[in-house]
């Protein structure tokens, strides 16, 4: 199963540009500066977007590859779940929707989308461009602090994302607002941060409490045993996307592609789970003697060489990538 293309859907690119067209360059180029010192500095998002001109900038800057993450890891997920086919899904901490636009990209049967952030602004321009390209029939709009209790209704919503919204929550808050995050979901939860030390080691805490509720862990983990990587190693993966122009304008940037660094976590109630028996975590190192694979594989982190004189192994491993699963017995890896 091929994962889903990480360029944003052509509607949603075209509606950011014309929004784009209508805006004096010198000013979003300031925006994205700021937005770039404030995302280095840490500082929530709902303190840096002021008005909708600061969440454009963050449309050409940031959200195209926040979108390439959520969506490789929901394909990830649906890779693990091929029969999971949501209806209702969540997006908390929408943003401008990245992750709804994800979930409607991997799963054409996502009907209704509920948009949950803090942010008046975001969710208005969210709202807007999903109307606007066509998304699901019914998108609700919800103005609350998912951290907050009672900001969540009691539904049972078949899929629900966090996408680069967990990182911005207290250390203090984070237990309760996961707990409030997985009593909603009747499926499956992913949350998407920065491919970061601290958002990984963070994740891995949330992934502790998901384990000791019962949460199945669908991806990325092999399994649900303790995390066994130690410091400084830390699991995080990477997408490749294109870098739009309005994108290398804003940033000066010269390198037609970015790629983004993500750590993520998908966990569900669901069943008939066959999970992988391991997964590649960095890099393939390919060398003329063979291939090097690190990997996290029976609940152990270890390296493993596959020499090309073994035609059998190498030929099933060659074109396998950082992140990509393996099905393999674990004697052949
Ligand atoms: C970095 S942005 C990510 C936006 C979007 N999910 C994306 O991936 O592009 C973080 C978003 O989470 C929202 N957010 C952070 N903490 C929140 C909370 N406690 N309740 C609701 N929204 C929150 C912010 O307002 C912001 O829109």
């Amino acid at each position: 199963m091929s994962l889903p293309s990480p360029e944003l859907p052509v509607p949603l690119a075209a509606a950011i540009e014309t929004r784009l067209a209508g805006r004096a360059h010198v000013v979003l180029r300031e925006r994205a500066r700021l937005l770039s010192e404030s995302y280095r500095a840490r500082r929530p998002t709902f303190e840096t977007i002021r008005d909708e001109t600061d969440a454009l900038a963050y449309a050409a800057t940031r959200m195209p590859a926040t979108f390439a993450a959520i969506v490789t890891a929901l394909g990830r997920l649906k890779e693990e779940s091929p029969d999971f086919a949501p209806k209702l899904m969540l997006d908390a901490g929408c943003g401008l929707g990245a992750a709804a636009f994800a979930a409607a990209t991997v799963w054409p049967s996502v009907a209704q989308i509920a948009l949950l952030d803090r942010s008046a602004l975001f969710l208005c321009l969210a709202t807007e461009l999903m109307k606007e390209c066509g998304a699901p029939a019914v998108i609700e709009a919800i103005q609350a602090d998912f951290a907050e209790p009672n900001a969540l209704a009691a539904a049972q919503i078949d899929l629900v994302v966090a996408g680069y919204a967990l990182t911005e929550i207290a250390e203090s808050e984070l237990p309760a607002a996961v707990d409030r995050l997985w009593a909603q979901t009747s499926g499956a939860l992913v949350i998407v941060e920065p491919g970061t030390p601290r958002d990984h080691a963070r994740l891995m805490e949330v992934r502790r409490r998901l384990v000791a509720q019962g949460a199945n862990i669908l991806a990325p983990c092999p399994h649900a045993a303790p995390c066994p990587l130690a410091t400084p190693d830390w699991c995080h993966f990477s997408v490749r996307l294109p870098r739009r122009r309005a994108h290398k304008r804003l940033k000066d940037a010269e390198v037609p592609f970015e790629d983004e660094k993500f750590a993520y976590l998908a966990v569900g109630r669901l069943g008939g789970l066959s999970p992988p028996s391991a997964r590649i975590i960095g890099p393939p190192r390919a060398g003329k003697a063979g291939v090097s694979l690190k990997l996290c594989a029976d609940k152990a982190f270890r390296e493993t060489f596959i020499p090309k004189r073994d035609k059998a192994r190498y030929e099933k491993i060659r074109r396998k990538d950082w992140g990509d699963p393996l099905r393999a017995p674990a004697e052949e890896i």
